[in-house]
């Protein structure tokens, strides 16, 4: 297979990428391991932000910018958060042209809602299940300009020549044969890694961070992995997020005895930790919507008052709801230029899998979406840019291609003895444990070596369990990036946004910068 634009991944930041590819010309290919409606971007609830200023608070560019930067606790990239909030607005008018139907004013604008973090209504929606109304609004479009997707291929490793990008290595999941897909360039949005906190994680399951590992795998820098977010309102005991819509429209968080203890629409490690010192005092947390009237919860929270009667038999209009923080947005990724490019030439990153620093230590809830909006966007032009300028394939060491047909041929052996469900559900145990919302050096150092061991287990494992190679492919991914996010925040040696460190409680002006770990800082 060869095209001239190949993009991996078919959330909000890939989509996009495909659709400015092809209407700037280009013959372009969107690769998923899964389906296209089943990712992060489709699951998410409660909107996308942009400095509309539709609403009477009057915000604007400036002020979403400066909130941003704020969030990112010091270190988010002054030139990406500007390109981000200069071009959100017109990312929402795109949206609106491909035919996404945000809620409208009476007036016949945009509505905008409150977030955390934000002193301003911005965040654009469609009652609660805003990402489903994208993300099915941008696959008709794929669909109507006839753009190749290649669905139920995972991608095994980027190829390279002379640090130029050539191409990717792919499973073809039905055949279970490697293939190899040429590209003049590559556009990777390949999502965070969320669900390696498995059952704690808003996640997909998909989302194992498999752009992170190639990245890495291809000797690139991994940038501020230690900053995983987490959301403070997880449906307790399931993987169903409640929105921050549900808090933005006026919801609260209490305790049991009804009373409120954090100011909600604070900046999500805030609210997380709140909730998290809550816990550790032996009591509950809930989200109340039981004084909102009955109108706005129907208009604007249906998909809330539904999930959570078919999950716990509970009415939002009369019961409080039973939360705990989850795994939601992974901040760092492999590192890239405000606009997406790596030190791999042709070889773009964007979204979760990459980190330009938009976000520095904690992004703001409603951004990630406009953020998929507008660099998937410039990373077409920039990608086609660089095709056009080579005008030819860099083509393919067939060395490389063996090691990979090997590789796969190896983890044929072991997915017959090996489960990987089940060591998923340990990996998840063990991250959320020592890397979850308070970490500290003993905790991270035991992370890092039980994940070793695991790995080692894996090589000597016969409990007789058969799982598919993708599942493998994913398990090695897992155990990499877990073991980067472990380094990661080791590194870091303070406590800065998501990143919470008991033995170093204190925001430190010597940690005022990235922490970067490669393949050589990673045992293999
Ligand atoms: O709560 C939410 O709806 C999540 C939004 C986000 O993470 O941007």
């Amino acid at each position: 297979m060869k095209y001239d634009i190949v993009v991996i991944g078919s959330g909000i930041a890939g989509m996009r990428a495909a659709i400015e590819a092809k209407e700037l010309g280009a013959n372009v290919a969107l690769i998923t391991k899964a389906s296209p409606t089943a990712n992060n971007s489709f699951m998410a609830k409660g909107g996308i932000n942009a400095a509309l200023g539709n609403m009477k608070d009057k915000d604007s560019i400036v002020e979403h910018a400066h909130e941003t930067y704020k969030s990112s606790l010091g270190i988010g990239n002054k030139e990406a958060i500007r390109i981000f909030c200069e071009q959100a607005p017109t990312a929402i008018r795109e949206l609106s042209k491909y035919g996404v139907n945000f809620d409208k004013l009476k007036n016949g604008k945009v509505s905008q809602r409150s977030f955390g973090g934000s002193k301003y209504k911005r965040t654009v929606h469609a009652a609660d299940e805003t990402g489903s109304a994208i993300m099915k609004t941008l696959h008709n479009i794929i669909k109507d300009y006839n753009i190749d997707i290649l669905k139920n291929y995972m991608a095994i490793n980027l190829i390279t020549k002379n640090n130029i990008i050539s191409g990717v290595t792919l499973l073809d999941e039905v055949n279970k044969k490697v293939l190899v897909c040429e590209a003049k360039s590559l556009i990777l949005a390949s999502g965070g890694f969320a669900s390696l906190y498995k059952n704690h994680t808003s996640n997909v399951r998909d989302a194992t961070g498999d752009g992170v590992a190639m990245g890495i795998r291809a000797g690139l820098e991994a940038m501020n992995l230690e900053f995983v977010q987490f959301h403070p309102t997880g449906l307790e005991g399931s993987n169903f997020l409640l929105s921050e819509a549900a808090r933005g429209e006026g919801g609260k968080l209490v305790d049991e005895n009804g009373n409120s203890f954090v100011d909600e629409l604070n900046t999500r490690d805030f609210v997380t930790r709140a909730i998290y010192k809550e816990f550790t005092h032996g009591k509950k947390v809930y989200l109340d919507l039981t004084h909102l009237p009955e109108e706005l919860i129907n208009d604007k929270l249906s998909g809330i008052k539904k999930r959570v009667k078919t999950l716990k038999k509970l009415d939002v209009t009369k019961d409080f709801i039973p939360i705990s923080p989850v795994a939601h947005y992974t901040m760092g990724g492999i590192k890239t230029d405000t606009i997406g490019r790596t030190s791999i030439d042709g070889l773009f990153i964007v979204g979760e899998a990459g980190d330009n620093g938009v976000n520095g230590a904690n992004r703001l809830g409603g951004n990630s979406l406009s953020q998929g909006a507008v660099f998937g966007k410039i990373a077409a032009y920039e990608a086609i840019k660089f095709a056009n300028k080579a005008g030819k394939f860099n083509g393919v060491d067939y060395y490389e291609i063996m090691k990979d047909i090997n590789y796969i041929e190896e983890l044929k052996e072991e997915s017959k003895r090996v489960n990987a469900n089940e060591i998923r559900n340990k990996i998840g145990e063990i991250l959320f444990k020592y890397l979850g919302i308070i970490r500290d050096e003993e905790g991270i150092k035991k992370a890092y070596e039980e994940l070793v061991l695991i790995e080692e287990k894996i090589k000597t494992s016969k409990n007789g369990q058969t799982t598919t190679i993708k599942a493998m492919i994913e398990l090695k991914n897992i155990l990499l990036v877990a073991k980067a996010v472990a380094m990661s925040a080791l590194l870091r040696e303070e406590s800065r946004g998501a990143h919470f460190r008991s033995d170093f409680p204190e925001k430190d002006h010597k940690f005022k910068k990235d922490t970067l770990v490669t393949i050589s800082d990673i045992s293999v």
